[in-house]
């Protein structure tokens, strides 16, 4: 894996890894399975003086299915679940996945990543 894309902190990012093609895998425990991927983003704005969040749908669903997420850890409905940094760190929301099968939590600016509308304004 020495040729793989990493991040700013050197850990592997692989979502470029699968989109560059340097990995085709298995869709399910036979190969025969469908994945259903979906490309829409929803953007969280209670990030204090922090950028936004993009959660984008896209990069989950080309590596999970829908029921891995909803209802259990999150409800279908923008804004119908109240998230905090706190508990993201304390493994709930993202903190399921991030921080144990996928990039942590240190990696502020890979969820950060939307320039708020009133930058440097209180
Ligand atoms: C895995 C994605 C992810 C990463 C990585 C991440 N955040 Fe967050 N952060 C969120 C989400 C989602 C929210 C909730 C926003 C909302 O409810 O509108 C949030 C909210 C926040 C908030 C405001 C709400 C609160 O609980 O204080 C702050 C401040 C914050 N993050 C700071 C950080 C810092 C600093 C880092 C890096 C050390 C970081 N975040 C990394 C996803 C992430
Ligand atoms: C990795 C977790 C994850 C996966 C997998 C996932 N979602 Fe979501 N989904 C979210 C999050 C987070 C939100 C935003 C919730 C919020 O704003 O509080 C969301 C929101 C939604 C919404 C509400 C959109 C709106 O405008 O109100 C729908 C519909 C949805 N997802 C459908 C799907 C479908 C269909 C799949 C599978 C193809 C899927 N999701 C897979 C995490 C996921
Ligand atoms: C069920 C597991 C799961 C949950 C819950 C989850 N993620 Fe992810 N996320 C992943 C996986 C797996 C990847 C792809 C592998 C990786 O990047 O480490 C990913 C990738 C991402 C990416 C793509 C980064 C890029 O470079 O394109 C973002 C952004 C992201 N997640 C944000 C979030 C935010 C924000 C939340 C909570 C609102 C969240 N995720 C919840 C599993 C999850």
């Amino acid at each position: 894996m020495k040729d793989f894309p990493r991040d700013s902190r050197g850990i592997i990012n692989w979502v470029d890894t699968l989109d560059r093609g340097l990995i085709a895998p298995r869709t399910g425990l036979t190969g025969g399975e469908k994945m259903h991927s979906v490309d829409f983003d929803v953007i969280f704005k209670n990030t204090a003086s922090m950028p936004y969040v993009r959660f984008p749908h896209l990069p989950h669903t080309q590596w999970l299915t829908c029921k891995n997420c909803h209802p259990a850890i999150f409800l279908p409905q923008r804004g119908g679940n109240f998230v905090t940094m706190a508990a993201i760190i304390e493994g709930e929301y993202c903190g399921v996945c991030h921080g144990k099968v996928a990039f942590p939590p240190m990696e502020c600016n890979r969820c950060h990543s939307v320039a708020r509308e009133n930058v440097g304004l209180r």
